[in-house]
């Protein structure tokens, strides 16, 4: 019988890349969307359906988790997600889910780490002790947060802002996440094991700069900012406090250096090597 996979997060930069790669799969694809307009494009994909929930709201939760076989754990960066993990988790249970894939993040397992590490720790420890067999995935920070975040000031001045310096990072395409999502869930030889995934090398924002000039054709320049200036840009997007200091947290850690370790796993798991940086920005080149 067809397995069914509920994917959390479904209109997510991650969930959505997952949600495509898995409507190619011979399994049924459950997409968890919170706003369902936003899911609308999803629901033309083949064997993709489309379930309403509000990670908040356990009664939501019911319905989608119905028959489930394997659950795509997405939450989003807010201050309630340990209780949004803890909610999702528990309906699994209930509904005797058989393996749960944790998108996680790189730094997870390291002590005492940051503060985005620690919450995503916590949210591990919650999979870890379900009884469930899981997969933990932890990524490096996201190319396409270029497409999230920057891409409007890099269309309009040529120019993207960040407070990391000379900092080198191994960013990850979220085409490979997902690439490994699809990959553990189709066997069993992945359960119980806890994957770092990386990019194929660490480059400086200078760097990725000189790549998405070449990859756009016009010129691009990264702009190393102050903490306080890049505090009060985050500030302005009405983001809470505690997640304001995470972030700024994790860019110090991307300007000390410590968000530089390159791992082989997405080779591994899947394959195939992980997109460089170079091939993302000829990609997306149209995003810039
Ligand atoms: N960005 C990075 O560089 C990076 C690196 C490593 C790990 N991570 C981790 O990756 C995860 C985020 O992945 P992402 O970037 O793919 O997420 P994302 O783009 O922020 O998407 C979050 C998803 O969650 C949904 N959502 C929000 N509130 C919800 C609720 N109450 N009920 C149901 N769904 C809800 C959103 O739907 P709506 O938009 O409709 O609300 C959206 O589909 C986080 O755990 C983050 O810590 C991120």
């Amino acid at each position: 019988m067809r397995q069914t996979i509920l994917v959390t997060g479904a209109t997510g930069t991650v969930g959505r890349e997952v949600i495509k790669q898995l409507a190619m799969q011979d399994v049924n694809v459950r997409a968890g969307v919170h706003s369902v307009i936003k899911g609308e494009n999803l629901k033309r994909l083949p064997g993709v359906e489309i379930v309403e929930i509000d990670f908040r709201d356990p009664n939501s939760l019911h319905a989608a988790f119905t028959h489930v076989d394997g659950l795509v754990l997405i939450t989003p960066l807010s201050e309630d997600q340990l209780e949004m993990a803890r909610n999702l988790v528990e309906e699994a249970k209930r509904q005797d889910v058989k393996h749960i894939v944790k998108l996680s993040a790189l730094g997870a397992g390291a002590e005492p780490g940051i503060q985005l590490g620690r919450w995503h720790r916590e949210m591990e420890t919650y999979v870890e002790e379900s009884g469930i067999p899981y997969t933990i995935l932890r990524p490096a920070g996201f190319m396409q947060n270029l497409v999230n975040y920057s891409a409007n000031s890099i269309k309009g001045e040529g120019k993207f802002y960040m407070p990391v310096g000379e900092g080198k990072v191994s960013y990850i395409d979220t085409r490979d996440i997902a690439a490994v999502v699809v990959e553990v869930l189709l066997s069993e030889e992945h359960m119980g094991k806890v994957y770092e995934l990386t990019g194929p090398e660490a480059l400086s924002h200078h760097e990725m700069a000189t790549l998405l000039g070449e990859a756009t054709g016009k010129k691009v320049d990264f702009v190393d900012v102050p903490e306080e200036a890049a505090r009060e840009a985050i500030k302005s997007h009405r983001t809470p406090a505690s997640i304001t200091d995470a972030l700024l947290e994790l860019y110090a850690a991307y300007k000390a250096g410590k968000s530089a370790k390159v791992s082989n796993t997405v080779q591994e798991v899947t394959g195939r090597p992980p997109h460089s940086f170079r091939q993302f920005a000829q990609d997306y080149q149209e995003c810039f």
